[in-house]
């Protein structure tokens, strides 16, 4: 049984920092497990404009692969907790690297996705995105979307690709978030891919109380105020249930 006494007497804002370990007990395979190679790529050489404009059909089946295996998975009690998080202290909030919606189809709804979302189609400009599959119903859209606006023109996913900046309005977002809230808990991820790996140490140094839970350390439990190892399933509903009772 963890002891919270780390946990501040009052907390009304929390920042939740989730990554693609909370979406492993899911089986939404995360990015350096060993389930995160397919056709001998790594999602590196498959998410980048790079392989995008090389092989727009290869990119296009991975991401359809995606999104067909996440379309059938559910979101987790570690999901479940986030949501019941933000209905309890409705100033929180969860800034999630994650591009799946498992915490959308929870139902939590103060999200900023800030490497976009698997479910998003787009232009290369921004100009026109849309969401193209809703997970619910599970229709199939076409393998490669096509502009509606430029139909000559070729969508691709509305997902961050490895090289590509964060849109600013939803890291100026998170940034704020970090900076403001009463605890930072930070959820299943390596901390390996800035600007998100450093969020956690913007809380840290603006005096926010940060917590890692991980099956494993990493760089960010180094410096955490507590370190909860063991999976998110587990261990965030307690954390959720502890951090109720000293609110409000
Ligand atoms: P990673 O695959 O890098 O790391 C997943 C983390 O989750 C690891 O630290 C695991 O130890 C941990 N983990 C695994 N199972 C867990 C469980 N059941 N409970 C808790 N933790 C668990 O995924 P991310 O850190 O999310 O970026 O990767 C960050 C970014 O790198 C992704 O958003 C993506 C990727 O490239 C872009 O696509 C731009």
């Amino acid at each position: 049984m963890t002891d919270f006494g780390f946990l501040p007497s009052k907390i009304d804002r929390v920042v939740v920092l989730s990554g693609a370990g909370i979406s492993a007990e899911s089986h939404v395979p995360t990015f350096r497990g060993e389930d995160g190679l397919w056709k001998n790529y790594r999602a590196e050489q498959l998410a980048t404009p790079e392989a995008f404009s090389a092989n727009p059909e290869l990119v296009w089946e991975w991401y359809a692969w995606r999104r067909s295996l996440i379309s059938k998975c559910e979101p987790n009690a570690a999901h479940h907790a986030c949501a019941k998080l933000e209905k309890a202290l409705p100033e929180s909030w969860i800034v999630t690297q994650n591009v799946d919606g498992l915490h959308r189809r929870a139902g939590a709804e103060k999200i900023v996705e800030i490497h976009g979302s698997i479910w998003k189609i787009r232009t290369m400009d921004r100009r026109e995105e849309r969401f193209d599959w809703d997970p619910e119903t599970g229709s199939t859209p076409e393998l490669i979307p096509w502009s509606e606006a430029q139909p000559r023109r070729m969508l691709r996913p509305g997902v961050v690709w490895f090289g590509e900046s964060l849109p600013e309005d939803g890291l100026d977002k998170a940034v704020e978030l970090c900076r403001t809230a009463d605890l930072c808990v930070v959820v299943g991820t390596s901390g390996l891919v800035f600007p998100a790996a450093g969020f956690p140490e913007i809380a840290k140094h603006a005096g926010v109380p940060v917590i890692d839970i991980n099956v494993q350390p990493t760089n960010i439990s180094s410096y955490a105020d507590a370190f909860i190892k063991g999976p998110a399933g587990e261990a965030l509903p307690p954390l959720v249930d502890e951090i109720i009772a000293r609110s409000g």
